[in-house]
């Protein structure tokens, strides 16, 4: 049996009123459900944390969706490890494809980056995926095996405290989302990969245009343990079908 991890990637998205009324709908819908096998997420920008977490059960951990290596020092407006525990947060995405392209993160970057949460106990969740083009130059897995080589540089005693997230860089916002054929032969890879070079499974999520529809199928597949879900996981309604189909696949 799967325990399923359902996240939410919130990405730039929310005021403050917003951020309650969706906190307040959404436990107010969760109340009666089992919850023993699926863990729930909410990777919240900074600003959003403290009326996320006054608002929001015991059921729900929480994470950012970026950090700097750094515990503190002149780094105008970083925030670090340190200060994500400090707020309350488990886990902290990593490298997801919006940061590599607009922010210039590369493999160095993200080591540190990735021990660094490691260190504090924070769980990262790290993100690979191709682009389109790369796809169609079937240079997929020569791209996700560059990406993955970071893990290389971490203590394998705490390389269990990581998941990985695929989320093909085209299927993001695009509505377009990978096959069931694409997502079982890109998870069952890296699930290989991880045995093979890193003598260690980790869980994998699949991410990009996850949503209430298509939700049932993906998570049913082999080697997907949960979703890193961004525009559905504004919706209340879209939210809760993803999470009532791990809990009923679980
Ligand atoms: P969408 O679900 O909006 O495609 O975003 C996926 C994503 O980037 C999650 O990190």
């Amino acid at each position: 049996m799967k325990k399923y991890l359902i996240a939410g990637n919130w990405k730039m998205n929310f005021l403050k009123n917003e951020t309650i009324q969706f906190a307040k709908e959404l436990s107010s819908k969760l109340e009666n459900r089992a919850l023993e096998q699926v863990e729930l997420l909410i990777c919240a920008p900074f600003t959003n944390f403290h009326y996320l977490q006054n608002n929001l059960s015991d059921k729900w951990s929480f994470g950012a969706q970026n950090m700097h290596f750094a515990d503190s020092g002149a780094y105008t407006g970083e925030v670090s490890p340190l200060m994500l525990m400090d707020a309350g947060c488990e886990y902290v995405i990593l490298g997801h494809s919006e940061r590599r392209q607009y922010f210039g993160e590369d493999n160095e970057l993200l080591t540190k980056k990735i021990n660094s949460a490691l260190n504090h106990k924070l769980k990262p969740i790290f993100c690979i995926g191709e682009t389109i083009e790369e796809r169609n130059r079937n240079i997929t897995f020569d791209i996700l095996n560059q990406q993955l080589e970071v893990l290389k540089n971490v203590e394998p005693d705490l390389l269990s405290n990581i998941t990985i997230a695929y989320e093909p860089v085209w299927a993001i916002g695009t509505g377009l989302t990978a096959t069931t054929e694409q997502i079982a032969e890109v998870h069952s890879w890296i699930n290989n990969y991880l045995q093979t070079n890193l003598s260690t499974s980790l869980k994998i999520l699949y991410g990009g245009s996850m949503n209430a529809g298509n939700s049932a199928e993906i998570l049913a597949i082999d080697n997907v343990s949960g979703g890193l879900i961004g525009g559905a996981s504004l919706k209340v309604d879209q939210f809760m079908q993803i999470i009532d189909n791990a809990i009923n696949l679980s």
